[in-house]
């Protein structure tokens, strides 16, 4: 069965079972600079799943593109990946663990049609803060699974948590059988030896955790989520998700293009060309901080094992263009970007290869220095200083040094490089768990700024304004948004004399919900149209704004204090960029 039929199937399921289909949030999240990349589908739900009424009802199924970069190290073995789509469904308050079972197992046994015998499950085997899950049990035996398949574990296998604090809560996950020996007597669902593996996870989400420990929440959810890559892997008898159709077409092309034979190295290519035409569609950018940075990286390691497989760069744009093609069926926006995506990556390729070229001549430099002081070994910190300056690979120093008969401190390096790893693994984490924290008075105040801003504009410089992007910090605010020329300073007086003028008003912001096309009938603003379900929240300010839009806001305009434009510049062709604060 191929992906796209997989999804289909998931979400018709659900659908059938009274679920709202969702649309997928951007892999990019919206004004929250706080989170690197959307890593689950539950993540652009929390808000609901903590109690908010979400628009669409308490019944929710999607599909999620999700990238996570923790083991972009691992890349190029049989089984990881950065980016990948999560099916889920939700139940927000309303069925939980009987009913969630239950369509679980018809689902994989039905609608997939996996033998039952092939499904094993794991419970949670009880603590001090939860207890035993025999009420999971329970429903699998109901269902259909023999005692024997239910496993029972604790907190380290059969509880979810996005990094330290949020909602929480037991889980139960689906195994499937690969049919492979035993690889011990003890073998079982959480041995990770490759015989059994996880399909589903189904989060009983009824917790909350913060510092002071473990409380519930007000109402009993329901969070799963599916892998689509790893379920159509199973599904079609492969060994690894680098032989489904996503990735098969390139795969074959790396192969034909290569002279050296190198799986692991076509893999990283695959893998890591498909995260960063995701990213690039959702509107990333390289760069060297933060999410840019991630996708340098991707990028930078993409061709750096092109190389290694000696393939000529100038047919990076050939596999780009298959790799759109066999993911259209899935994402078919990626079509009409496909220009554009594929010019960001061949540029950032371009930049690349010089800095290689520059980092061949600091190299010579560093070796010259090193056979003048009489030595015939480059340091750790060298090496290290190469990577980190110039983006110079660790391997490709090893690599001249040897031509000019000098050693490399590999080991020393590795060190280096593995606390510097944990240090930034420890900021993204920190990231997530920041993200999912909710937002806080300051971002509020700014979130609901945007929109003040987003009216005043309209009303100074004419209807053709519209947003086109923003990110928020608890410092200040930044705003894109559709204008062909530089403001002038009397426009951006005006501007910022209005925005203030209508925090001056006090006017009360409501939260409305409607139906998508009675909102943009009113001329409500929407950023990404598709983004939304039927149905929309939409926040309203008197009469000077109406934009859809998941919130949060302040109750009143007053509440903001003093509005100042700290600067207005080009941020890309028609878009302008404001950058402001509060005061
Ligand atoms: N949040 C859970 C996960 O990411 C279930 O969707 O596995």
């Amino acid at each position: 069965m191929k992906a796209i039929e997989i999804r289909n199937k998931y979400l018709n399921f659900f659908k059938n079972h009274n679920h709202t289909i969702i649309p997928s949030a951007p892999l990019i999240p919206e004004n929250d600079p706080s989170v690197l990349f959307t890593t689950a589908g539950m993540q652009p739900l929390v808000p609901y799943l903590l109690g908010q009424k979400h628009p669409s009802g308490k019944r929710l199924t999607d599909f999620q593109k999700c990238l996570r970069t923790n083991d972009i190290d691992e890349v190029g073995d049989n089984r990881h990946l950065t980016y990948f789509e999560m099916l889920g469904n939700w139940s927000l308050g309303d069925y939980f663990k009987e009913e969630s079972i239950a369509m679980s197992y018809e689902f994989l046994t039905k609608e997939l049609g996996i033998p039952s015998e092939k499904i094993s499950v794991t419970c949670f085997a009880g603590d001090d803060d939860c207890e035993r899950d025999n009420l999971a049990a329970e429903c699998w035996k109901k269902a259909g699974i023999p005692e024997e398949r239910i496993y029972f574990f604790g907190k380290d296998d059969n509880w979810w948590i996005a990094g330290e604090e949020g909602p929480c809560g037991p889980d139960t996950e689906m195994f499937y059988d690969t049919g492979k020996p035993k690889c011990s007597p003890e073998c079982n669902p959480a041995c990770g030896c490759g015989k059994y593996v996880e399909i589903w996870n189904n989060v009983f989400m009824e917790f909350y955790k913060d510092k002071d420990g473990y409380r519930k929440l007000e109402q009993q959810n329901v969070d799963t989520g599916l892998g689509l890559e790893r379920m159509a892997m199973l599904l079609q008898g492969k060994e690894t998700p680098f032989e489904i159709e996503i990735f098969e077409p390139v795969m074959n092309k790396l192969k034909e293009l290569s002279k050296i034979d190198n799986i692991q190295s076509r893999r990283i290519v695959a893998e890591h060309l498909r995260s960063s035409i995701m990213i690039i569609n959702d509107g990333g950018r390289p760069s060297n901080v933060d999410r840019g940075y991630i996708l340098r990286r991707l990028l930078r390691r993409m061709t750096r094992h092109m190389n290694k497989l000696e393939i000529d760069l100038e047919n990076l744009g050939e596999v780009i263009d298959i790799s759109i093609e066999s993911l259209k069926e899935l994402y078919p926006e990626l079509d009409t970007n496909k220009n554009n995506i594929k010019q960001v990556i061949i540029e950032e390729k371009n930049k690349f290869v010089k800095t290689l070229k520059n980092g061949e001549k600091e190299f010579d430099k560093v070796a010259n220095k090193v056979k003048m002081a009489g030595k015939d070994i480059i340091e750790a910190q060298v090496v290290f200083n190469l990577y980190e300056t110039y983006g110079f690979p660790p391997e490709m120093t090893e690599e001249l040094a040897k031509e000019q008969g000098l050693k490399v401190d590999m080991k020393n390096y590795q060190k280096l490089f593995e606390e510097h790893q944990e240090k930034s693994r420890m900021g993204s984490e920190a990231k997530f768990k920041g993200g999912l924290a909710s937002t806080g008075e300051v971002e509020t105040k700014y979130h609901t700024a945007t929109h003040l801003l987003n009216a005043a504009l309209k009303q100074v410089l004419g209807d053709h304004v519209h947003q086109k992007g923003s990110n928020i910090t608890a410092e200040r605010m930044r705003f894109d948004f559709s204008h062909g020329a530089k403001m002038t300073d009397e426009e951006k007086a005006k501007v910022e004399e209005l925005v203030n003028d209508y925090i001056r008003q006090d006017i009360p912001v409501e939260k409305l919900e409607m139906k998508k096309e009675d909102a943009l009938k009113l001329g409500a603003e929407a950023m990404f149209l598709d983004k939304y379900g039927d149905v929309v929240t939409v926040y309203k300010i008197g009469d000077i704004s109406l934009e859809l839009c998941g919130g949060p806001h302040v109750k009143r305009t007053g509440e903001l204090g003093t509005f100042k434009i700290k600067k207005e510049e080009a941020s890309s062709a028609g878009v302008r960029r404001i950058k402001a604060i509060l005061e």
